[in-house]
């Protein structure tokens, strides 16, 4: 295996990362510095170190982490928690998160040391399906339906969104549903708004715009007080994974996330 792949894979960095310590020569080899990233070793017999530290080959991890609302999917932040901060950190220099969740979204995030996993997910061209559930200010009609599930304008200059599904799950007034509503400060909604229109319901996307679940039901009339990524692909959140925690993923469920076996 190439050295590069292997540290990768230890969990030491991202593959550019590492090659970057192999070349400013942190890393030895049975005792010698090397400085060639596509040096081939045996992980098996070969003693790697970092920094005088012997690197453990872990493998390929792939995790499905349940973000809680208010930390940021990043890996460090001045004044923010990070999703981090929820993962044991010797074992986490390696591993990203595969996109975003916005710092008030909740849900399905899978963090992996496989670029070619990231790559394949996050490729535009391979449509990969995300859905969210969603509770918003306002209502859905006819109408709008057609238009988030055709095509929307969701911010100037931007080309109209890719086709898209709409589920409405529940729709009343406000005070009917607060009670079902998983949210504990509704900042927007005062007693004298008690009949103002909610709506909740599912919306699966293939793009990754910034903040795009938002924007397109903002553009159809909508406020999103609540949202959750419940699936990406053939993949469903394990809601036995409570918010905060997380588990490595089975090989069934990768070859669920692609719809067919992986490699
Ligand atoms: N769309 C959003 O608006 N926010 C997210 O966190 C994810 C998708």
């Amino acid at each position: 295996m190439r050295l590069d792949k292997f540290l990768a894979e230890s969990s030491v960095g991202r593959r550019k990362v590492v090659r970057n310590y192999i070349k400013e020569g942190f890393i030895k080899v049975n005792g010698k510095i090397i400085t060639e990233p596509a040096m081939e070793i045996n992980e098996n017999s070969d003693v790697i170190k970092f920094l005088c530290k012997v690197v453990s080959y872990t493998g390929k991890v792939y995790y499905m982490f349940n973000k809680p609302a208010g930390c940021i999917t990043a890996r460090k932040d001045k004044t923010n928690k990070t999703i981090f901060d929820f993962f044991d950190d010797d074992k986490m220099n390696g591993v990203f998160h595969v996109g975003r969740l916005d710092k008030d979204t909740e849900g399905l995030l899978l963090l992996t040391n496989d670029g070619e996993f990231e790559h394949k997910l996050m490729y535009p061209q391979k449509h990969m399906e995300k859905t969210y559930f969603f509770w918003a200010l306002g209502s859905l009609d006819e109408e709008n339906k057609k238009q988030l599930q055709q095509g929307i304008y969701i911010g100037k200059g931007e080309i109209l969104t890719k086709p898209a599904k709409i589920e409405v799950h529940k729709c009343g007034i406000y005070k009917d549903f607060k009670h079902e509503m998983p949210i504990e400060n509704l900042n927007n909604i005062d007693s004298n708004q008690y009949n103002q229109p909610v709506v909740s319901g599912y919306l699966t996307i293939t793009e990754g715009r910034n903040h795009q679940v938002k924007r397109m039901l903002k553009a159809a009339g909508c406020y999103v007080v609540y949202l959750k990524r419940i699936s990406i692909g053939g993949l469903m959140l394990d809601e036995s994974v409570k918010k905060g925690q997380y588990r490595f993923l089975t090989e069934v469920e990768i070859q669920k996330l692609f719809g067919k076996p992986r490699y």
